[in-house]
């Protein structure tokens, strides 16, 4: 196994997208942020150096980082954040795991322009259980404000009511020929006949599940959130923020006098605002001679609330489960949770209009009821050092603090309560979380992420989950293995992990405008007995608050 260095200037940059210019935070001026190329085993010493007003995190998103939890990320709960002029080394091994991640400020809405792939390939001489592509091509979804995000959040929080919605969807940072003032910013994907390339897909976007196509292409889907799936052939992929797919793409065997859009889109079921709009990127065979002028053909894309659609896709997914690459799902059981996430509402300040739901309501979001505070110091080090006290309690509440019914009425009161509450799990406890979208304001997806783990997602369905019942559906064989799942709209999702890496472990929703709500909280994992059951001592250069 190697080392890899790579150095991330944090620095401004000025881009032009739909004819705005902004000056916007960038990694080495490049957007999206540069790419980082590893292989399995690999060790990363990344240094971030930030020239930036702004304070800096940076998130390795899905990376394991086994006793390694110092250099996960998320400003204030492994880290405080690098403050201007300052530099932090984030140190880690790549343990286990092979395919696509990404990487993103983890501070504020920042990561809407300092994001970019992680390419993890299989140790030397391991190959892909699935034909080796002709070429790999990563394609990074993401939003484009015209405006500076900081701007828009800072004011959402003042009025308490919802951000402004992107001006447009992007792939590889590139609107594409759909919008206007846009045509030239549009990806293209040359392309020979007759190969098959491997197409990177990560979901970088702050607020939108998306669906996305190639016209009279289908794509075969090998792996989820860097973990191989059973191969399986679609015309659309949902990809909420967060996830990843490495999905095959055969060319057509001869030349087509054709060019091909592939889009992307918004999957929304709830009755919020969303940008009602297409990114489009260009499928280009690379013809030898002639041919300038071709049809350009559109895929069809699901409507935009298609939840039957999502529900089919989402199903199909399952682990390859090979000798060589095993599903572990744990098969017992020590501690159960279920937890309601939803949207909810905090008083408006007194002598104050508010812009939430009501004129006298802020918008929250909540997890048990309860909207998560951010501390003012990184969790990490308050466990580390034993010192929680004042900081965070550790108690989470296992179940919902206030009833709530999918089918029937919602309540009248939608006040959460607010707190910075830890769950603490043993060593290597076997968790089973059960995620129930509560729908009191609205009926919305929730892509959940959780830090440090993979899960495995055993069930999911719609309206109340019914303990008596469904456990018996769940699937324990090849239950597909990820980061961040999808709590379905009106229903809710079953997962499993081993509790097997010390730290302090956060879990959120990946819409940003959620998080910012305060739809989150923190998994505390204590140390085993065995001194590689550790977390391993803070780094020298570790930033303090
Ligand atoms: Cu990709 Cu905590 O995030």
């Amino acid at each position: 196994a190697a080392t890899r260095h790579y150095t991330f200037d944090i620095n401004l940059q000025n881009v032009t997208r739909l004819c705005h210019t902004k000056s916007m935070v960038t990694v080495n001026g490049q957007f999206p942020g540069p790419k980082i190329m590893a292989r399995e085993g690999d060790r990363l010493l990344i240094k971030v150096v930030n020239h930036v007003q702004n304070n800096m995190s940076i998130h390795w998103h899905g990376i394991r980082q086994l006793r390694s939890g110092w250099a996960d990320g998320p400003a204030y709960i492994t880290q405080c954040p690098i403050q201007t002029g300052q530099s932090y080394v984030y140190n880690y091994t790549i343990v286990g795991q092979r395919g696509t991640l990404w990487w993103h400020a983890h501070i504020s809405w920042l990561r809407s322009t300092v994001y970019g792939p992680i390419i993890i390939l299989p140790k030397l001489g391991v190959p892909y259980p699935f034909q080796k592509p002709y070429k790999e091509v990563p394609i990074l979804f993401g939003e484009w404000f015209n405006t500076d995000t900081e701007a828009i959040i800072n004011q959402a929080t003042i009025t308490g009511g919802g951000p402004n919605v992107s001006d447009a969807y992007t792939i590889n940072g590139l609107p594409g020929p759909l919008y206007n003032c846009s045509a030239k910013d549009t990806f293209k994907l040359k392309v020979k006949p007759g190969k098959t390339y491997m197409l990177r897909l990560i979901n970088a976007a702050l607020n939108d599940e998306l669906f996305f196509s190639i016209a009279n292409h289908s794509l075969t889907i090998v792996d989820a959130d860097a973990v191989y799936v059973k191969p399986f052939t679609t015309d659309v992929i949902l990809i909420t923020p967060g996830q990843t797919y490495n999905v095959l793409l055969k060319t057509k065997p001869v030349h087509p006098n054709a060019a091909f859009f592939m889009a992307a889109r918004p999957y929304v079921t709830g009755q919020g605002t969303f940008d009602n709009s297409t990114v489009a990127g260009i499928l280009e065979y690379d013809h030898p001679s002639h041919v300038k002028t071709h049809p350009i053909f559109k895929p069809t894309l699901p409507a935009l609330n298609d939840t039957a659609y999502a529900t089919k896709f989402t199903n199909k997914l399952r682990s390859l489960g090979s000798k060589q690459f095993p599903a572990n799902v744990p098969l017992k059981v020590d501690r159960q949770f279920f937890f309601t996430v939803g949207l909810g509402t905090n008083p408006c300040p007194k002598n104050q209009t508010c812009q939430g739901p009501t004129n006298s309501t802020k918008f929250a979001a909540s997890i048990n009821n309860i909207s998560f505070v951010m501390p003012t110091t990184a969790l990490l080090q308050s466990h580390y050092t034993g010192q929680s006290n004042g900081v965070y309690s550790p108690y989470f509440p296992m179940s919902p603090l206030i009833p709530f019914n999918y089918t029937g009425t919602p309540p009248n009161n939608t006040m959460v309560s607010n707190g910075t509450k830890l769950t603490v799990l043993p060593f290597n406890t076997s968790v089973e979380l059960i995620m129930q979208d509560t729908s009191i304001l609205g009926a919305e997806s929730h892509p959940l992420h959780l830090h440090g783990f993979n899960f495995f997602v055993v069930g999911q369905g719609f309206g109340n989950f019914d303990k008596t019942k469904d456990p018996a559906k769940f699937n324990l064989v090849d239950p597909v293995e990820r980061n961040t799942v999808g709590v379905p709209s009106g229903g809710w999702v079953a997962i499993r992990f081993l509790a097997d890496n010390p730290g302090v472990w956060f879990m959120h929703c990946h819409l940003e405008v959620h998080t910012s709500w305060g739809l989150k909280m923190a998994w505390v994992v204590l140390d085993g007995k065995l001194p590689n059951q550790k977390v391993l001592p803070p780094p020298a250069d570790l930033p303090k608050c």
